[in-house]
């Protein structure tokens, strides 16, 4: 076979994806009252719609999974009918979109969740820092301690959400297991202190991602589920004793589900300077057996260079892609590319949003 470029098609399970360039999850903090996703997110999206697969911003699954504000959800109604616009807009521009499944557990605020009460996470252990509420900054609070009783309900969280997702005509989803959110929390021995059934043991704290898995495959089929990891990253207080054990052994048992992909967020030199412990993905493309999705501060040099290696069947890309809505087009070309505006990342309207020119519109106005 020839060697896999960027450019080359990829099978991500039931997804033909025309190219190996997938828009990575990004929060961006501009959903309407409610949580609802707006026209402009529509707008937002469809532009990207040259990617082989975007990714959707992280979508609380539930109330309880909220605590970022001005982020959407996917748990009533008017969401729901707000992601079709989204969903509507992408097809129409040739698109495919998945949607990123998210429950925050610990790193929320009492003034997110139902009736004020404490997060919840896999022990009562707070995480260090602070968390942005409606009133400004606030420190993290201890959260609650989920009963072994309670996690089947944490479990139709993600299936509800799953289903949702299939209502507002996503063409997938992914769950989001990544950056020390619930799942992550559970998965992780520094978040994870927990002497039941899901605690301990790797074996016991990958049940809880399994039994998500097992419960949004039955909604979607596997080959239109993907899931994210950030093994051995530090993001939001994490860390675990032994990375690469815990996720070798998570991928491993995703093997007999036939997922659409695996999508891991690899530690980068600086990420390794600021405490990430060094998980190789050598060794994690080994332990899965399907499509995986590679992503953190890839270029399309350092992307080709992945895919030749056999390291990764697509890279996904983040910030290039919110100052890039034609990013593929510009890869295909070599052309130059737009810098991104950090300032402009989390929140507000068109500007740093929708306003990112495109090439041709850049050659127009020289
Ligand atoms: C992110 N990232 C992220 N990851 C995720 O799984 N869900 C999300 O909602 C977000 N949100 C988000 C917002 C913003 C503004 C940034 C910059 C990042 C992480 C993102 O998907 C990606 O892994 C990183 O940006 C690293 O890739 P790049 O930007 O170096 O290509």
């Amino acid at each position: 076979m020839n060697t896999p470029t960027l450019s080359t098609p990829v099978c991500l399970g039931a997804i033909k994806a025309p190219n190996r360039i997938v828009m990575a999850p990004l929060t961006r903090m501009r959903a309407g009252p409610g949580r609802v996703p707006t026209p402009l997110m529509a707008e937002y999206y469809a532009q990207r719609a040259t990617a082989g697969l975007i990714v959707s911003e992280a979508t609380a699954i539930s109330q309880q999974g909220t605590g970022c504000r001005n982020s959407p959800g996917v748990y009533t109604d008017k969401q729901l009918l707000g992601w079709r616009r989204v969903t509507e807009a992408v097809h129409q521009a040739g698109g495919r979109i998945f949607l990123q499944l998210w429950h925050m557990g610990r790193v929320s605020h009492p003034s997110f969740q139902p009736d004020g009460g404490l997060p919840v996470a896999p022990s009562a252990i707070a995480p260090r820092g602070q968390v942005l509420t409606e009133n400004g900054m606030q420190p993290y609070v201890t959260p609650r301690a989920l009963k072994q009783e309670e996690l089947p309900g944490i479990v139709a969280q993600y299936a509800a959400g799953a289903q949702r997702a299939k209502l507002a005509s996503f063409d997938g989803v992914e769950i989001h297991n990544a950056n020390g959110y619930l799942l992550d929390q559970f998965l992780r021995d520094g978040t994870n202190h927990r002497t039941d059934y899901y605690g301990g043991l790797v074996r016991n704290r990958a049940r809880l991602t399994l039994e998500v898995t097992a419960a949004v495959t039955k909604v979607w089929g596997a080959d239109r589920v993907g899931i994210r990891f950030s093994p051995g990253g530090v993001f939001n207080d994490m860390h675990d004793s032994d990375s690469l054990v815990t996720f070798s052994h998570v991928l491993h048992e995703l093997n007999r589900f036939n997922l659409a992909y695996v999508h891991l967020i690899v530690s980068t030199e600086d990420d390794l300077r600021h405490g990430a412990a060094p998980v190789p993905l050598v060794a994690l493309r080994q332990a899965f057996d399907g499509p995986l999705i590679v992503a953190n501060g890839y270029t399309y040099a350092t992307a080709t260079q992945a895919l030749a290696e056999d390291l990764a069947d697509a890279v996904a890309f983040g910030r290039l892609f919110i100052a890039n809505p034609d990013l593929p087009e510009r890869f295909r070309l070599n052309a130059p590319l737009n810098q991104p505006d950090e300032s402009s990342f989390y929140g507000g309207a068109e500007n740093g949003y929708t306003d990112y020119p495109v090439m041709g519109s850049q050659l127009v106005g020289r």
